[in-house]
Parts: structure tokens; C-alpha cells; sequence
């Protein structure tokens, strides 16, 4: 949720690897402290936007500590199935301890956006939320859509959540006081999503101004 910028040198993203890998155990209360108490309903918002209804397949990609994921499995409810990818094996330790505490049966795997560790056509939701700009290129991203596209049921739904790149106002004190960042609009992922098939996209602004919603699906057959 800290990330910097657009698009950075291969360089820039195993420094910020490094980062991020300190900060698995305190990414929760930074987390907390960002969304200002609002994380459990932000986390509820996301999963009723993904679509995410009892007995689905569900994936997320750069699941970081897992806290969205653990909101997808109870909305999936027991019939449903929720993986969670991530490449830091910190991050992933603290979702799996997360889950066990919460009772709640969840698969989380080292894996990639651009290396998705499942066959094809498994998902009927995949949910992206505050990572797509943490890849280092346009070329990753690119390829990690083709992926995405890869491990999706027909019909299936992809969600990306961001923050905004407009509303300035909506930031919470601690960004303001801590962030001073940019990042490009979540419309300059649309060409790439359609190349790599995916349909009906649309950009939207959530209920919370600060943060933005792509969703796209995958032609049903
Ligand atoms: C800011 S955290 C977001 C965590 C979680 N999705 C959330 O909503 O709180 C970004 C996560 O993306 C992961 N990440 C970075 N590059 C990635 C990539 N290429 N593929 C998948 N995950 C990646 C990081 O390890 C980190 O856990």
C-alpha cells in the first residue's frame, strides 16, 4: 500500500522486495493505521465487488498478509475454495497464521502475477488489491494479464482495487503525513487487459474516495 510511482527498474523492485519483506510483520497495523479503522468494511467491499458469492473459486494475487483473503473465504463459505499468492514467504507466514487462528481453511503459495502457480481455467474470481503497481514494468503486468486470463473459468471475473490517483482530499492523515506519492491511473491497465481478452472493463470510484475499482471479465464460452 506504500508503493511508489509507475513503472521501476528491475533494481528498484528487489530494494523494495526487501522492504516489504521487513515490514511483514507490521504490514497489519500499517494497514490499520492507513485505512483509519475502515480495513474490515474496505475488506468486505472489495470481496462484494469481486463478486465473490458462497461456493466460489477464488484467487488472490500479492495476497501480502492475507487479510483479504481471509474475508473472500467467508464470503465462499465452507464450499468455497480461496488460494492467496504471494512471492514473499514473510508475508505468506504471517496469512497462514492468520487463517489458523481464524479457523479457516485457506492455501496460500508462493507465487507470482506473473507466474500463477495453478492450471487453467480453475477460478471464477481473481482479486488484485494493492499490488498491481508494484511490479517493476508494463511488460510484467502485461504478461501477468495473459496469466490471469490462463487461470480463469469462462465467464470468470477479475478485480483490481487501488488507490486514486484524483481524489487527493480522500487520503487518510497518515498518508499525507508519511506518502507523498503517485501512482498512474488505473485506466492505463485497460489496453492491456484487452489484449490479453479480457471484456466489459470498467473503471470505477468506490464508495471510499480515496480508492478505485477495475473490473473485467473473461467472455463466457
Ligand atoms: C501492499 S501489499 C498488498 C497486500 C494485500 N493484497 C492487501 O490488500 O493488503 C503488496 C503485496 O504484493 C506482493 N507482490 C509484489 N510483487 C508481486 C508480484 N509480481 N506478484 C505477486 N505479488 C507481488 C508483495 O510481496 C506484497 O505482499
Amino acid at each position: 500500500m506504500f508503493h511508489k510511482n509507475t513503472v521501476r527498474t528491475t533494481n528498484a523492485h528487489s530494494k523494495e522486495k526487501e522492504i516489504m519483506k521487513g515490514w511483514a510483520p507490521y504490514y497489519d497495523w500499517l494497514v490499520k493505521l492507513m485505512l483509519g479503522g475502515k480495513e474490515a468494511k474496505i475488506r468486505k467491499m472489495t470481496v462484494d465487488l469481486a463478486g465473490v458469492k458462497p461456493g466460489d473459486k477464488v484467487l488472490e494475487i500479492g495476497c501480502g498478509t492475507g487479510s483479504l483473503t481471509i474475508a473472500a473465504k467467508k464470503q465462499a463459505g465452507v464450499q468455497g475454495e480461496v488460494c492467496g499468492i504471494d512471492p514473499l514467504p514473510e508475508m505468506l507466514n504471517v496469512a497462514r497464521r492468520k487463517a489458523e487462528r481464524a479457523g479457516l481453511e485457506i492455501t496460500f503459495e508462493s507465487g507470482s502475477l506473473q507466474e500463477i502457480p495453478f492450471p487453467d481455467h480453475q477460478f471464477d474470481v481473481v482479486m488484485i488489491s494493492f499490488m498491481i503497481f508494484h511490479v517493476p514494468s508494463a511488460d510484467i503486468q502485461r504478461r501477468g494479464f495473459a496469466e490471469i486470463a490462463r487461470v480463469l473459468k469462462p465467464g470468470g471475473q477479475l478485480l483490481i482495487l487501488d488507490r486514486s490517483t484524483e481524489e487527493q482530499a480522500g487520503r487518510s492523515w497518515i498518508e499525507k503525513l508519511f506518502l507523498n506519492f503517485s501512482q498512474p491511473d488505473m485506466r492505463t491497465l485497460l489496453p492491456m487487459l484487452q489484449d490479453a481478452g479480457f471484456v466489459d472493463a470498467t473503471v470505477e470510484q468506490t464508495q471510499y474516495k480515496f480508492l478505485t475499482t477495475l473490473r473485467a471479465r473473461i467472455k463466457p464460452t
